[in-house]
């Protein structure tokens, strides 16, 4: 099969820190096609031989493994890099010629690969169809578009709009790597491959689910960007409301693109919607000290870097369980992890106090990458008393090795057509429409409050005792990397 990857935005950081070093791990894996080519495209003036060198500079940084010269030389002969500018009409003209050049008229999937500025992605579409870039007379034409797709629910509707003009959705691919990550698939075979999860997965068995994402870096020199989106719009939108549908869906007939988005989709719409007075209580905001002298910040920004969520899905499954979603910047590790807190025992035989926790499930998905069940286990010599004990799985102990990185498995099922693990357009729009009431009732209103907070630790203190207040504790623990 010919398989050709287009990428614009080809000088990025994204291109040289992710997409070329997952091209050639799979590549040196030969996990693609023989004879695969890569076509970079930015405007920045360069030669093939220029971008291959730029290339070879910064691949080794970022690969997991030792680099293999020779198989890099052989990946670097297929990498071919066109000057291109998305907002001249005649460069597309250029670029078709040069991709059957590159094909030497061959039929064959051309995945296009949208990792320029967002502003530029719905320029780029309309412009792939006018130069007939996205018809399938030889082959498939696939597009992936990265994140952030739109700013809110009417970019976002409109950007479908403009993209569905073009290209029709099986051939649409919005990515959020996140899904990509072999712990947040392993999470659905956990649920779905096994039996005695699914039992227990439920509102008899599940007081509550936490999930994480916490940053220990800050907001660097991205203030421009980041004023605007605040954490809410950067991190909940896309990857914290992907983990919660994958944690909260039904099993899907099949593990098939639509089969599973549906699933996803059907969470989504069932997560209650708040109103201001919901907002006030059921939402935590903060912002870290220093975060205004940043570069591109306003003196004044009421722009959170810390939230916290409490959300109710409303289904059979999961009536009266909170999820609660949280994250920030400048925290105190960098972890991404899913608690699922089991109930306490309906009867407590061996703990007057009533203090033992119940049982939790703890999946970690980066940068430690397991599963560990917390239970409660006798101390030996010691009476009858208890203390939580963990079973844990290192993926990277147990399957011996560093784990692929999300993009390479994302790239593979762009090219194989697999759009399971990408955002469907519906799901997109109501991630959106959860998101959006919570940002506009925070920017019009005082509360609740945005609490400040030293870089370093969990965020604002006074998030302990809202959660507590609703009879519930953070798991607030770094991940130990094995
Ligand atoms: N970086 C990451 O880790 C990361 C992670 C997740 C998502 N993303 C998303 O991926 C996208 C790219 O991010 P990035 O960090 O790689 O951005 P970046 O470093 O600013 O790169 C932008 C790229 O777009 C090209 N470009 C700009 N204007 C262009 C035009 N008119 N025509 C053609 N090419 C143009 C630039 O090259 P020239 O100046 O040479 O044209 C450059 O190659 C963004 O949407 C971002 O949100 C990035």
């Amino acid at each position: 099969m010919s398989l050709t990857f287009v990428i614009f935005g080809a000088t990025g950081d994204l291109t040289s820190r992710k997409l070329i070093p997952a091209l050639y791990a799979l590549h040196r894996k030969q996990k693609l096609p023989a004879g695969t080519r890569v076509l970079g495209a930015a405007r920045t003036d360069m030669t093939d031989e220029a971008w291959r060198n730029k290339l070879s500079e910064s691949t080794p940084k970022f690969v997991d493994q030792a680099f293999d010269e020779r198989a890099w030389s052989d990946f670097a002969s297929r990498v071919h890099y066109q000057r291109f500018n998305i907002q001249d009409v005649a460069d597309f003209q250029r670029l078709a010629s040069r991709c059957a050049e590159l094909e030497g008229g061959k039929d064959g999937v051309r995945v296009y690969y949208l990792a320029t500025s967002p502003e530029l992605y719905g320029d780029a579409v309309v412009r792939l169809g006018e130069a007939g870039l996205a018809r399938e007379t030889a082959g498939a034409r696939r597009v992936v578009i990265e994140k952030p797709f739109g700013i809110d629910l009417p970019s976002a509707k409109k950007l479908n709009e403009t993209v569905h003009r073009v290209f029709e959705e099986r051939q649409v691919y919005r990515i959020d790597h996140y899904l990509g990550k072999e712990t947040v698939q392993n999470l659905l075979v956990l649920r779905f491959a096994n039996t005695i999860f699914e039992p227990v997965w439920n509102r008899n068995y599940i007081d509550h689910v936490q999930i994480t994402v916490a940053e220990d870096v800050d907001v660097g020199k991205r203030g421009d960007y980041y004023d605007g989106a605040g954490v809410l719009r950067d991190m909940f939108q896309n990857h914290l409301l992907q983990l919660m549908t994958i944690t909260a869906m039904e099993a899907p007939v099949r593990f098939e693109a639509d089969a599973v988005r549906d699933e996803k989709v059907k969470v989504l719409r069932s997560v209650r919607p708040l109103s201001n007075d919901d907002v006030a209580r059921h939402t935590f905001r903060g912002q870290y000290e220093g975060y205004r002298e940043i570069v591109g910040v306003a003196d004044d920004s009421q722009t959170a870097t810390f939230a916290a969520l409490r959300l109710q899905v409303d289904n059979w499954r999961w009536q009266g369980v909170p999820f609660y979603l949280r994250s920030g910047k400048g925290l105190s590790c960098r972890t991404t992890q899913i608690v699922v807190q089991f109930r306490r025992p309906p009867h407590m035989l061996f703990d007057a106090n009533g203090s033992l926790d119940g049982d939790r499930l703890v999946v970690q998905v980066q940068p430690a990458e397991g599963i560990q069940l917390h239970f409660q286990t006798k101390v030996p010599d010691a009476g009858m008393r208890l203390r939580q004990t963990d079973l844990a799985v290192d993926f990277r102990q147990e399957f011996s090795g560093p784990l692929p990185d999300a993009y390479q498995r994302l790239l593979l099922d762009a090219a194989s057509g697999d759009a399971s693990l990408f955002a469907r357009s519906d799901e997109v729009e109501f991630a959106w429409s959860i998101i959006d009431p919570i940002h506009a009732a925070w920017k019009g209103g005082a509360v609740p409050p945005l609490h400040a907070y030293e870089k370093g630790i969990w965020g604002p203190s006074a998030c302990t005792p809202w959660i507590r207040e609703q009879g519930r504790e953070w798991f607030d623990v770094c991940p130990v990397l094995g």
